[in-house]
């Protein structure tokens, strides 16, 4: 494959290098067909979003339903334990193999019998711990991976049994459709799941707790037994109706399952699940599910779910998953997704936030004002470096008219086209969610340089870049121009809404952990469960709920419903007896 090294280079960062080498740009000129165009015309490709005729203009904004940038951000943090406590309704259902090797932990309530049916496990011990209740002692089952086990990861807070839609994309396999009445349904939900997922030879089912699962549909397959032991442990209140202080010895197992799970806050996030994104399938998707575009209008992204699908896109995610499930390897253009869009982020998150930072100061002083905006001008240059095309030619301040940015518009168009376009070529063996993601890619890209060359060039025609500079008369209003780049910049970072930017300030101390608030710990009191609202009289399900709510522990469970519950905001825990949630 020609482009197989210079992808890698793609993915590892080299973007500019590598394109320099292979197609030397000629700028010189404003028209003519360069290499970058000739590549990306890829006639009637439904995901091709770059055109020759394409125009580079500042002023058109993403539509109001993009979902580009959601796409690119729950990919982003697929398998972290962070964004998707902040989001906890997941979007993403995946494919993937966790290795040979890899251990998987589960806990019992007093039985030493290896389950005969499908149970979950845990990825660290501190959360299958959790489930050992006993007085004074639990039974702990250690299992290794004996071949690499065949997986399907959905995103989210997944394991979270509320009913706002943290399991509606699950349901869809178990029960063709999103069933919220049914949240507390874990037995039949894994049933079905693992009695869906045996045609395909699906070992299990990976869903994110306070920590991380799997559900795990047979425990004599692909593993065996390191361990099974009768282990002595702090006694468990929640048997023996004692819970009253937060002192007691059932947070610290509780506080253990939370801290377990911040170690895969963030990027990137739980590596034993190794994830094909060649199979990614996103309910974010428009093609995909365009009957959840009226269902999200006017919701805030927390309240985006996945219940309110038409029955039609319901199969229609069946039958993609059908395919994908049974597809017998990885296939595909060998991008590597995940490494670039961390390519990305790593190369804005840091200045975005840096440039909003300096952009926040108010002042008085118009010289320290000034300063303030010319080091917020150097920070955009920076960011626009490798693509300060040296032929620019910057107009004379005042000759402009409405668009007055658009000279800087070949530094807009290399700054989207680098990273996508020699991917392009590969256009013919992508998966279908490879276009989904170079879509994703080229959307979350094309936003970044359009708001960023636009400040810049408003920077630069306000005279505030010694390397540009331009002929003005009389000296730029400072505050207006830091009010512009305020709120372009305030408006980017929300629509990208990366949950790096999203952490304690200032930093916790030595006992403590940042921490967003989580269920079950801080979810309203499920005071409707059972029976479930929606079918009281199901005794059924009524009874699996219980069931299950004593498995966990809730409602005896001592929840600490918090405020900040409908959108959690971070804050710093202890790590150390007395805890406070
Ligand atoms: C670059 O393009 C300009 C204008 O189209 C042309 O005059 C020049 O010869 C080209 N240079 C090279 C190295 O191709
Ligand atoms: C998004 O909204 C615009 C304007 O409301 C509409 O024209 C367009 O069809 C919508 N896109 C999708 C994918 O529904
Ligand atoms: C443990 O769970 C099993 C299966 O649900 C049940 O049969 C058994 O009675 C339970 N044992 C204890 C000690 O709660
Ligand atoms: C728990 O174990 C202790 C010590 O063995 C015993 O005294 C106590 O009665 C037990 N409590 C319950 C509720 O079984
Ligand atoms: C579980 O796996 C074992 C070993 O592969 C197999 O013998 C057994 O039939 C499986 N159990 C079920 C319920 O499928
Ligand atoms: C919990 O422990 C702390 C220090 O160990 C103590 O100050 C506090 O009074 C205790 N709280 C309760 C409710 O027992
Ligand atoms: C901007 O300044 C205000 C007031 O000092 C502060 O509360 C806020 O956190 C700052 N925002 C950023 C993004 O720095
Ligand atoms: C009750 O739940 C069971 C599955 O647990 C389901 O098969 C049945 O249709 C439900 N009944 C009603 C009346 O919803």
């Amino acid at each position: 494959m020609r482009c197989q090294s210079l992808v890698a280079a793609l993915s590892l960062g080299s973007a500019a290098l590598a394109l320099h080498d292979q197609f030397p740009i000629n700028t010189s000129g404003e028209t003519g067909a360069r290499p970058l165009d000739v590549i990306n015309s890829n006639p009637g490709h439904p995901y091709s979003v770059s055109s020759n005729s394409e125009q580079w203009r500042f002023d058109e904004y993403p539509p109001e339903n993009a979902t580009g940038n959601l796409i690119f951000d729950t990919v982003h943090s697929l398998l972290q334990h962070w964004p998707n406590t902040r989001y906890r309704n997941g979007h993403n259902i995946v494919p993937g193999v966790i290795p040979i090797g890899t251990l998987l932990y589960h806990g019992t309530n007093g039985s030493h019998m290896i389950p005969s049916g499908p149970e979950w496990t845990a990825m660290d011990p501190e959360h299958s711990i959790f489930f050992s209740r006993g007085n004074g002692s639990g039974w702990h089952l250690t299992l290794a991976a004996t071949r690499p086990l065949k997986v399907l990861y959905f995103d989210g807070n997944s394991a979270a049994k509320l009913s706002e839609g943290t399991m509606d994309t699950q349901d869809i396999i178990a029960w063709g459709e999103p069933r919220p009445e049914r949240s507390f349904d874990e037995r039949d939900r894994i049933d079905h799941l693992c009695t869906w997922g045996k045609e395909f030879r699906i070992d299990g089912f990976v869903r994110m707790e306070m920590s991380l699962e799997v559900m795990l549909c047979n425990f004599t397959a692909g593993v065996e037994v390191v361990s099974f032991v009768h282990l002595t442990l702090p006694r468990d209140d929640r048997s023996f109706h004692l819970l009253t202080s937060l002192n007691h010895t059932t947070w610290i197992r509780t506080f253990e399952v939370l801290h377990s799970g911040s170690w895969h806050n963030r990027y990137p996030g739980d590596s034993r699940i190794v994830l094909d994104l060649t199979g990614l399938i996103s309910l974010y998707d428009t093609a995909l599910a365009s009957s959840l575009i009226s269902v999200r209008a006017g919701l805030e992204r927390i309240d985006h779910r996945v219940f309110g699908i038409s029955s039609q896109d319901s199969s229609r995610v069946m039958r993609r998953l059908t395919e994908i499930a049974s597809r017998p390897d990885p296939a595909g253009s060998g991008t590597d997704w995940k490494t670039l869009i961390r390519v990305i982020v790593d190369r804005y998150a840091d200045r975005l936030e840096l440039t909003q930072y300096l952009l926040n100061a108010t002042s008085s002083d118009p010289q320290e004002l000034l300063g303030r905006a010319k080091l917020a001008q150097a920070q955009l240059r920076v960011m626009l470096t490798p693509y300060l095309l040296h032929s620019t030619a910057v107009p004379s301040a005042g000759t402009l008219g409405i668009y007055s940015s658009q000279w800087a518009s070949p530094i807009f168009r290399l700054c989207v086209r680098t990273h996508t376009s020699q991917i392009t070529n590969l256009i013919p063996l992508m998966m279908s969610s490879e276009l989904l993601l170079l879509k994703a890619v080229e959307d979350t890209t094309r936003e970044i340089c359009r708001v960023t060359t636009k400040m810049w060039a408003d920077g630069v025609m306000s005279g505030l870049d010694t390397l540009f500079p331009v002929e003005r008369n009389g000296e730029p209003d400072v505050t207006q121009i830091m009010n512009g780049w305020r709120q372009d910049i305030q408006k980017l970072m929300s629509w990208l809404d990366w949950s790096v930017w999203i952490k304690c300030q200032p930093a916790c101390g030595p006992e403590e952990m940042c921490y967003l608030s989580t269920w079950p710990i801080n979810a309203p009191r499920p005071d409707s469960l059972p029976p479930s609202p929606q079918n009281p009289q199901n005794l059924t399900n009524a009874r699996e709920a219980q069931n299950f709510a004593n498995r966990v522990g809730q409602p005896k469970y001592p929840t600490m419903p918090t405020e900040d519950w409908g959108k959690p905001q971070p804050r710093c825990i202890r790590r150390l007896q007395p805890y406070g949630f």
